[in-house]
């Protein structure tokens, strides 16, 4: 199994669900094991005002793990972007918050997706936000552009998180916020986990060791990393695999 495998099965996993969500309204159910990620208890993070102004298609779009936008802090007129924005649902929420005068970018890989996401946003007929398709291992956007980085359970589904991490952080203006939910684990996968396909898309194969996944993201140069565990034990088995809040900050140039 290599990265271009791992790459293709979740494309392909991502825009079979993104079908489906267009011909039918479906809602997901948890990952674990099975065609996708996504926790329909996850929903119940976000507040109930916000999600209920949104239509049901668009809310039970959602393939998330938690809210990455509780510990955000978006403001007027901020850049956020998304990297794995599926059907767009934190777009959609963080655009309200950056308002007219900010800019919401939804980054996938997976053309199904895209296609489902800019429907959402012209049937909410919102501005402020664009989905462009490119990878999140190089992301398609100049050096220190961006505010804010979110992401609601996709860097698990990376075969190079390192890039993901250096490449998130080039993307950071200086001083910027990096606010993710994503699963993790609290001990090594057994490898028989590591190396199926189906487990990789259910956001479970690729899941790393907490202690990993922050040393990774120090490596990249992100400092005041903290970790909120978050959505109770996670879906398979004893804890293993859960759900975490990351925020971290891109230091602040020595001038500012
Ligand atoms: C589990 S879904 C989460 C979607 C969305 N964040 C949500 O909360 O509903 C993962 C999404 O990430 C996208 N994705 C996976 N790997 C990616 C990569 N390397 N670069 C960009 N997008 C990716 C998939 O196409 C899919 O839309």
């Amino acid at each position: 199994m290599d990265d271009r495998q791992i790459k293709e099965a979740v494309r392909e996993t991502y825009g079979e669900l993104a079908r489906r969500f267009q011909d039918a309204g479906a809602t997901a159910g948890c990952g674990c094991g099975s065609s996708g990620c996504g926790d329909s208890q996850a929903i119940g993070l976000y507040g109930l005002e916000e999600v209920a102004a949104l239509p049901d298609t668009i809310a039970s779009a959602s393939l998330g793990c938690g809210n990455p936008l509780a510990l955000a802090s978006l403001k007027e007129g901020e850049t956020v972007l998304d990297l794995g924005s599926g059907g767009g649902l934190d777009c959609f929420l963080a655009a309200r918050r950056v308002g007219p005068t900010g800019r919401v970018i939804g980054l996938d890989m997976t053309p199904d997706m895209l296609a489902l996401a800019r429907g959402n946003a012209a049937h909410l007929g919102l501005s402020n936000v664009e989905f462009r398709q490119g990878e999140m291992e190089a992301i398609p956007l100049a050096d220190a552009t961006v505010d804010v980085i979110i992401s609601n359970c996709v860097i698990n589904l990376s075969p190079d998180k390192d890039a993901v991490f250096r490449e998130a952080f080039r993307a950071l203006r200086s001083g910027g916020r990096f606010s993710v939910s994503d699963i993790v684990t609290s001990r090594p996968l057994p490898e028989i986990v590591r190396q199926n396909l189906r487990a990789w898309s259910g956001c479970v194969g690729g899941a790393l060791e907490l202690t990993a996944y922050v040393e990774k993201m120090r490596a990249a140069g992100f400092e005041r990393i903290e970790i909120d565990r978050q959505g109770g034990d996670g879906c398979c088995g004893d804890g293993l695999a859960f759900s975490a809040r990351i925020t971290a900050f891109k230091p602040s140039a020595p001038a500012e």
